[in-house]
């Protein structure tokens, strides 16, 4: 491989640096592109644009590959838990016995939300959407933990990951105990992490919650599985917020709201109502293929196509196989998932989505395990949210400690060239 790109600009030819990273991907390094050239780049929605070198996930779009810090998805899905899969997202190993339990503890001490808090999410209406509510709390964490995380302090940021693990998951089940006018229940540090959040969102003053090991270890898949994705949207956004040095809880708020849009994390939520549509439409797949095809009908087939996957999301398939395990197991007859299959067959021989590699991704199927567990659906994007936490706190604390340069992308003016100033009366 070359180690160097040569450009040429009316005639001047200019030369960059190749990079290759651990898995032989290969960038060029146009760091003085502008100074050298005066040109810049033009790549809307940085298809081809590296924004950064991360050691924390590696994915192969054409080969259908994801890793954790170098173990493939299908392993820790199978053999680890949310929390040690969290801290060797954010460490960079897998935890020790000792160190797995002093996190899970040290989690623990951080579990209160400051009872402020809850005049906060008092001010919400009801009907607010589970997202916004958690964008704003999230914020609102900022006020009762004013000084920010030094990063170079490695107790200081320990404690700042621990703090934002511990919070985050008993705000998000806030967001949903609110909508149905519920107590907010508070962490029980006699559990575990995954058990806590079911306890956080279900239980009850009336009665003790019943755990069921089933919904506790596919949920514990489906966090573990949602966890990191490299630079997608919601993740760009983390690091973009952090790198001006906005506080943790700051940037992982942004990073919620990227994930809301529908196109991003709320597509579990869209996926949900478009089969439910399908369903309540007499169960016709074909009718709603048509309308994903038609360039005049701006519906799109939810859950499918994805920016880096060109063959099939890893991801989809394990949560394919844990849906129809979760609901065999819990007994659960749902004929959202036999149209969600359905579709899934129709599209991968149809054209249409074959010439554009469209395939199930993440999203697909998430949803209907998450109906099957008694999630509310405009609950789902929140699920995505708790399970993609390790991954926003891992990344941005990368990013810090790579000492990043604040993000300001340049841009091509295509406006009005200087024109003088026309007083009132001539306009
Ligand atoms: C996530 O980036 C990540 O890693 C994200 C994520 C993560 O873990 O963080 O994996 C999570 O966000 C998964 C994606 C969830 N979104 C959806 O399921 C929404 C539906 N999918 C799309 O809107 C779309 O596929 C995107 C947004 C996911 C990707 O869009 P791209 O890469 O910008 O591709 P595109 O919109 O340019 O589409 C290319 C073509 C277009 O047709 P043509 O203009 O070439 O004729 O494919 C078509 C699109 O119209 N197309 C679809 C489609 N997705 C793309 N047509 C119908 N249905 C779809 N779902």
């Amino acid at each position: 491989m070359s180690k160097i790109a040569t450009l040429e600009i009316d005639g001047k030819k200019y030369e960059f640096p190749i990079l290759v990273g651990s898995e032989n991907e290969v960038a060029i390094d146009i760091n003085n592109l502008r100074d050298l050239s005066g040109a810049i780049t033009m790549d809307p929605g940085f298809k081809n644009s590296g924004s950064c070198t991360s050691k924390i996930t590696f994915l192969d779009g054409e080969e259908g590959v994801l890793r954790y810090r170098g173990y493939s998805i299908e392993e820790l899905s199978e053999k680890a838990n949310f929390l040690e899969v969290s801290f060797l997202l954010i460490f960079g190993e897998l935890p020790t016995a000792k160190q797995l339990e002093k996190f899970e503890n040290d989690i623990r001490r951080h579990s209160l939300v400051n009872e402020e808090m809850k005049s906060i999410i008092d001010g919400f209406p009801k009907t607010a959407h589970p997202m916004g509510v958690l964008a704003a709390l999230t914020s609102a964490l900022t006020a009762f933990n004013p000084k920010s995380v030094n990063v170079e302090n490695e107790k200081e940021m320990y404690e700042a990951v621990c703090k934002t693990m511990a919070k985050f998951l008993v705000i998000a089940s806030w967001t949903y105990r609110k909508s149905v006018g519920f107590p907010l229940n508070y962490y029980d540090n006699t559990k575990g992490y995954v058990e806590n959040f079911m306890r956080l969102m279900f239980e009850v003053p009336t009665e003790p919650y019943k755990e069921n090991p089933v919904i506790i270890a596919a949920l514990d898949k489906l966090f573990i599985l949602h966890a990191d994705h490299e630079q997608n949207c919601s993740t760009s956004t983390v690091r973009m917020v952090g790198s001006s040095h906005a506080g943790l809880f700051a940037s992982i708020s942004a990073g919620v709201s990227a994930l809301w849009g529908p196109l991003h994390g709320g597509a579990n939520q869209a996926v949900l109502e478009m089969l439910e549509e399908i369903h309540a439409n007499g169960g016709d797949a074909e009718k709603y293929m048509a309308k994903a095809k038609d360039k005049n009908d701006p519906f799109r087939l939810m859950g499918f196509g994805h920016r880096v996957y060109k063959n099939f999301d890893p991801r989809a398939k394990i949560i394919k196989k844990a849906a129809d395990e979760v609901l065999n197991t819990l007994g659960v007859e749902d004929p959202i998932l036999d149209i969600a299959k359905k579709l899934e067959e129709a599209a991968l021989v149809d054209e249409y989505f074959v010439s554009r590699k469209l395939y199930p991704n993440v999203d697909f199927y998430s949803g209907i395990i998450y109906r099957a567990l008694g999630i509310p659906t405009d609950m789902f994007t929140v699920m995505f949210a708790i399970g993609r936490l390790p991954g926003w706190i891992a990344q941005w604390k990368e990013m810090r400690e790579n000492k990043e340069p604040i993000g300001r992308p340049r841009q091509m003016y295509t406006g009005q060239t200087l024109r003088d100033f026309k007083p009132l009366e001539k306009r």
